[in-house]
Order: structure tokens, then C-alpha cells, then sequence
């Protein structure tokens, strides 16, 4: 079922499974510790994911609250992400191998495969009753640096993962953000055998 604040603002033009447009991406999170039991069901949706020659290029580095490694996951964050990160329970860098492990060849599919791995995780999520946000609002060569990323991976991008949290604890600029967003029209998206030919059912 789709959850009615997110059927408040949006809308599917052809039925689908309800877990995809009820994941969206809040800031706001209760302050909990999350356990590794949660936090590893994630990582194990993620590895289920389709790759290039099954060659799973993905790679993911987490912190959760409390732990050593916290302030300097969060130090990678731009201001206006360490704003409403604060409260998530744990960080994760996402990294992805860009060449093949058995002939180092590069592969220019990494990035696809491991985005593919970050939804399986984003909706693994919503059906533990997490949350996630993704973000590419951080210091990419701070991150690689500090975590000691050898050079045959990219960093792509940071998940703050949590409990969904009140909204009344956000900045009022944040409040007024706090709500799923739309998308553009399968017109915009999908094209009929070439280039900006519309599929006539759309
Ligand atoms: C790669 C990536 C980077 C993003 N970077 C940020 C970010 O730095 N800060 C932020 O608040 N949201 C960030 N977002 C969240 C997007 O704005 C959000 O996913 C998008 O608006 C779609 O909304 P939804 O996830 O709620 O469906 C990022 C999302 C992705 C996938």
C-alpha cells in the first residue's frame, strides 16, 4: 500500500510495486543506535544486486553513531548536510572497483552496477522501516584519503541510514523540505525505438 503521506504527493501513471515510491529520502532521524543485524540486512539486499559480468564492484564503509569512526565519517559532510545528519545512526561511504578483478580491464558499467546495489539497499530500507538519504554533498578526496581507499576505486557517494525522526526537529528552511518529491512524466523518460520518438500508450 502506498503510505498516504507519500500518496499526498505522489503518483503513479502505471501500478507498481508500493515499496518503490514509498522510499523517499527524509532528514529527519531519531538519534538511535542501529544493530548490526539491521544494519547488515542492508548491506545483504546490496549484494544481491546485477553487475557486469557478476563482477559486484560495489564496496561499502560505515560508521554507525557512537562508534570511533563517527567524526570522521561526518567531518567529510558539507555544512548543509551535517545539518540534519547528525541524528542518523550510521554513515556509509560507497566506493565502486573500476576495473575488473580478473583482467583488470576497466569496466565501464561500475558505477551503473553499483547504483544498482545502493536501491536494492535504499529499499531493503523501507521495508526494515529505515530510512536512507544518499548524498554527494562531502569532501570526496577527504573520504578516500582518510579511509584509505586504494586508487582502483571511486568513491561515489554517502548514505545517512536511521529511524525516520520528528519533523519539528529540523531547521523551518528543512521542515518545509520534509516531504517526498515527484518525478517527470514517462512521456520525458521513455522513448519509442529512437531518440525522442514518444511511445504512443504514454
Ligand atoms: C547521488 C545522490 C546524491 C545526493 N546528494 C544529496 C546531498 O548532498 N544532500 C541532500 O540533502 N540530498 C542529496 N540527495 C538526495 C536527492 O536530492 C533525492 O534523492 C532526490 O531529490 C529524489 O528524492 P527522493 O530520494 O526523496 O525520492 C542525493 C541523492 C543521490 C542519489
Amino acid at each position: 500500500m502506498i503510505d498516504p503521506e507519500v500518496q499526498k504527493s505522489r503518483s503513479t501513471t502505471f501500478e507498481i510495486n508500493p515499496i518503490i515510491v514509498n522510499r523517499w529520502s527524509p532528514r529527519s532521524f531519531e538519534p538511535s543506535e542501529i544493530s548490526d543485524k539491521d544494519l547488515f540486512s542492508l548491506f545483504e539486499s546490496a549484494r544481491w544486486a546485477p553487475s557486469s559480468s557478476n563482477s559486484q564492484p560495489w564496496r561499502f564503509i560505515y560508521a554507525k553513531r557512537d562508534s570511533k569512526n563517527w567524526n570522521d565519517f561526518f567531518s567529510f559532510l558539507v555544512d548543509f548536510n551535517k545539518q540534519w545528519c547528525a541524528n542518523a545512526s550510521a554513515l556509509v561511504v560507497i566506493i565502486s572497483r573500476k576495473n575488473y578483478e580478473n583482467n583488470g580491464q576497466p569496466s565501464l558499467t561500475h558505477q551503473f552496477d553499483t547504483g544498482a546495489a545502493w536501491e536494492n539497499l535504499a529499499i531493503q530500507a523501507v521495508s526494515q522501516g529505515l530510512t536512507t538519504h544518499a548524498m554527494g554533498g562531502f569532501d570526496y578526496a577527504k573520504a578516500k584519503a582518510t579511509l584509505e581507499v586504494p586508487d582502483d576505486y571511486d568513491v561515489l557517494a554517502m548514505v545517512a541510514i536511521g529511524k525516520r525522526g520528528p519533523k519539528d526537529k529540523l531547521s523551518p528552511e528543512l521542515q518545509a523540505r520534509e516531504t517526498p518529491n515527484t518525478r517527470k512524466p514517462l512521456s520525458e523518460i521513455v522513448m519509442d525505438g529512437k531518440f525522442g520518438n514518444k511511445a504512443k500508450s504514454l
